[in-house]
């Protein structure tokens, strides 16, 4: 039995902020409202004024099954996840062996319907041969195809022209991209190698995955699109420069769309002096210019969906020397704490912050029933503590990888309880992870 009525929450939906119940039946939402009376039989659960806001929606994951579970796994990242108020995730293609074909994709969808605590989706990968079975993708059952245009964990890169221009012209579904050129990344290595053999230092990532290949890509990917009139979402923005080339306004209205990450709004280069490899990744964080331009364009419009891009590594495999480090960062845990600091710091609103986690991912996707505190929706829901702060330590981590680059930080907020299609699956510090998530569904 899973029915629950919340009480006394501070709620922010749909830009909206307002006290009130919600009630579940099940695995939705039945009603939300000013003030319910309990029925016979109904679990009260009172918020006692703390935030609920539907479930971040975190459209870009790299959980490693199959293949890499040394690193990750479905379960284990899944429940990092809804410690952190995460209630779906849509995975990436980049595992091993890749997710290449139709029965590679259902084989994933499988083995989360077992193992995954939350609700999720997977990409399809686009290679340099697998256009035909692109085209054949159901816009109903796949979210999206992911097309990496520079080498990254996993060599996915897709690098023949005609096979690119195939993608954006002929497929189905929304084609997620990774931009960074990739000849300007080789050529910016090759240079660093020439100057500092194999001692790189970490720093020089920032260079070496310059802004100049971010730049290039997107306007590449951004013009091709245009051309073909491809429904384009660009990942993980990480520049200053690449604003300009996306627009304000409802997403909705938009054949274009971009995300930014968690990381590029709380990391800058100053970091790798401290954080070194752990903070290495593809499209690397940058400078603090850049990272206050990407918060502006999250709260003005022209990037649609905030994410975490969440990639596990060991930390053995850290600490090593740049060229042998693998870059990813495992973020999902911490990822609303990390954001709603910038809420306390008055650069966002609650309204947009849930808007950018929630209700974006959910249009964007056209995600059934999900995304929203609506009455009939699944019963997603994230219960914020916005007045007890969490230092996070390593011993907190739920990731199967046991770091964070946030470890020794102070969050001025935590998360308090998850709801997952009306099961609590995190209250207080504790994990229910007997029921597993369901598949999302896209109503396109
Ligand atoms: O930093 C990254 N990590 N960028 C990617 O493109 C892939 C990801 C991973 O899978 O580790
Ligand atoms: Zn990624």
């Amino acid at each position: 039995m899973s029915d629950w009525l919340i009480v006394n929450a501070d709620i922010v939906n749909e830009g909206r902020r307002f006290a009130g119940d919600v009630r579940v039946r099940g695995a939705r939402i039945e009603a939300v409202a000013p003030h319910l009376a309990a029925g016979p039989n109904e679990r009260v659960f009172d918020a006692r004024g703390r935030l609920l806001v539907p479930g971040m929606i975190d459209d870009h994951v790299h959980f490693r099954e199959p293949g890499y579970t040394a690193k990750a796994d479905l379960a284990s990242e899944s429940r990092a996840a809804v410690a952190g108020g995460v209630t779906a995730f849509i995975d990436m293609p980049n595992t091993n062996p890749p997710t290449l074909t139709h029965a590679l994709l259902e084989e994933k969808y499988a083995l989360a319907a077992r193992r995954s605590a939350i609700n999720y989706a997977f990409y399809f990968g686009a290679s340099n041969d697998n256009l035909d079975a692109i085209r054949a993708l159901d816009p109903r059952t796949v979210p999206g195809v992911k097309v990496f245009l520079c080498e990254s964990t996993g060599n996915l890169c897709v690098s023949d022209p005609a096979t690119l221009d195939g993608v954006f012209r002929d497929s189905p579904v929304l084609v997620a991209v990774h931009c960074e050129d990739d000849r300007i990344v080789h050529a910016n290595i090759d240079r660093s190698k020439a100057q500092y053999g194999d001692d790189i230092p970490m720093r020089m990532h920032a260079d070496i995955r310059s802004r100049q290949a971010c730049f290039e890509s997107t306007q590449w990917a951004v013009t091709t699109a245009r051309r073909h009139g491809t429904r384009l979402h660009v990942l993980h923005v990480s520049t200053a420069d690449e604003l300009v080339l996306f627009e304000t306004g409802p997403i909705a209205g938009k054949r274009i769309t971009a995300e930014t990450c968690v990381h590029f709004l709380r990391f800058t280069d100053a970091d790798y002096a401290r954080l070194g490899g752990r903070i290495k990744c593809n499209p690397s964080i940058k400078a603090a210019s850049d990272r206050d331009a990407l918060l502006a364009a999250l709260v003005d419009t022209r990037l649609d969906i905030l994410a975490t891009d969440h990639a596990p590594h060991l930390s053995e495999e850290k600490a090593r020397a740049y060229t042998q480090c693998p870059s990813g960062i495992p973020l999902i845990q911490f990822a609303l704490q990390s954001a709603l600091e910038h809420v306390f710091d008055g650069r966002l609103t609650l309204e947009r912050l849930v808007a950018t986690t929630a209700h974006a991912p959910a249009t964007l996707f056209a995600i059934k029933d999900r995304g929203f505190l609506r009455e009939g929706y699944c019963a997603d829901m994230t219960l914020i503590d916005l007045e007890t702060p969490q230092t996070v330590k390593s011993s907190d981590v739920l990731s199967k990888c046991g770091w964070s680059p946030f470890e020794g930080d102070t969050f001025r907020s935590s998360i308090a309880a998850t709801w997952v299609n009306g099961h609590l699956a995190w209250h207080e510090g504790q994990l229910d992870a007997s029921r597993q998530g369901q598949r999302l569904e896209f109503g396109r």
